[in-house]
């Protein structure tokens, strides 16, 4: 006899349909489905976009934010945080060094600094552009678009904007000075000015129940991403939500291998909030439906000042020892080192993006 999961997944495999219902069981299945779960979106990732999995260079390049996310360690009344700013010239060395590891993609990322202006990191983006094989995303909160045109003018390829939640209600308990429909408004502004655009949720989040993270992975599916980033939220002692219950590593991978299966050709990254949860925490969202990994080539001195969550990995690591990490982990699960750009594979089909 066929179980309702087993009826569930057929169908997911088949179709990449899914309704509220049928999530909320997913989500809350016992292990022997949580299993068939993971292994069909394992399936799902082979079939859909093979076993290359793309990395992404990650530099942390500045932690001044002027929100106040409860959640996060930059947040700005963070007072313990010594706050720092790498020059425009330390960004470029880092994404030359980078590129030299053999990266084809870096990630700049930031709290929302305002130091930086569009003129400045203009810049920084030309000469990266002009002397270094790379991709480049940005991850810098939210601009207004005249910010995000100029930065897309020169050179920045993809923006990853997490929405967080899908949930107005619950995005307001977290967030005192800002607001979920601007936040959706600046994903949308960033796909029309022709941006790959990532987005994603945090799981776990406090006040977040199984049927708000059913409709997140209704919600990811209909946004129709290029990227889909999501991770555990862990409790930062240096917030309000110090002490607060985070997310677990079981449903994370359980929503992984979700989002894989509605949206089969989506490059979903094992993100280092797994990594911090559990030391094989990547290598079992990569077994669950992922294929990217962003290991870190922030300059060694500032990387303990980046602090969103405790327990942040590679801390002590040099760009050089993450690259040397992430190529014996992607090699031990049988799996190879995307050589690509790693672009959007629905910019690939139109051939829209690839420079
Ligand atoms: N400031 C930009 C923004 O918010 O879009 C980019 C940097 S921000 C640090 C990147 C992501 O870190 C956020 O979108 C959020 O999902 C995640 N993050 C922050 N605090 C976290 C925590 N305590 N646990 C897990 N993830 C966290
Ligand atoms: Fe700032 Fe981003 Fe952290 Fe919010 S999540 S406090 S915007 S760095
Ligand atoms: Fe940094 Fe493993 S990815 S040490």
């Amino acid at each position: 006899m066929i179980t309702a999961a087993e009826e569930i997944l057929s169908r997911l495999e088949e179709q990449h349909r899914a309704t509220r219902d049928d999530l909320i069981a997913l989500l809350r299945a016992d292990e022997g489905d949580a299993r068939a779960l993971c292994a069909a979106a394992d399936r799902a990732r082979a079939a859909a976009v093979g076993d290359e999995i793309q990395l992404r260079a990650l530099i942390e390049f500045s932690n001044h934010c002027r929100r106040n996310c409860l959640y996060c360690g930059l947040r700005r009344e963070n007072r313990d945080l010594s706050r720092y700013r790498m020059t425009a010239e330390e960004i470029i060395a880092a994404a030359r060094a980078a590129a030299a590891l053999g990266y084809r993609t870096v990630v700049l990322q930031s709290g929302e600094d305002q130091h930086y202006e569009p003129d400045l990191l203009a810049a920084v983006l030309r000469t990266i552009k002009a002397h270094c094989d790379l991709a480049v995303t940005l991850s810098i909160g939210e601009r207004e678009d005249g910010d995000y045109r100029r930065l897309r003018e020169a050179g920045a390829d993809r923006f990853l904007l997490r929405i967080e939640t899908s949930s107005p209600d619950l995005y307001r308990t977290l967030h005192p000075d800002s607001d979920w429909h601007h936040r959706l408004g600046r994903i949308h502004s960033l796909r029309r000015l022709g941006y790959q655009v990532g987005s994603g949720v945090m799981i776990g989040l406090p006040g977040q129940t199984i049927e708000m993270l059913a409709d997140d992975l209704l919600f990811l599916q209909a946004l129709d991403l290029d990227m889909i980033g999501v991770g555990p939220f862990i409790s930062n002692p240096a917030t309000p939500l110090a002490g607060a219950t985070g997310g677990t590593l079981e449903l994370s991978l359980r929503f992984v291998a979700c989002l894989r299966l509605l949206c089969p050709k989506a490059l979903i990254p094992a993100t280092s909030a797994l990594g911090a949860l559990h030391p094989i925490g990547r290598e079992q969202a990569l077994q669950t439906g992922a294929d990217v990994l962003m290991p870190n080539a922030t300059p060694v001195q500032y990387r303990e000042r980046y602090q969103l969550y405790p327990g942040k990995i590679c801390l002590g690591e040099e760009a050089a020892g993450c690259r040397q990490c992430v190529e014996a982990m992607v090699q031990g699960l049988g799996r190879t080192v995307g050589t690509g750009y790693g672009h959007s594979r629905k910019a690939r089909a139109t051939g829209a993006m690839v420079p």
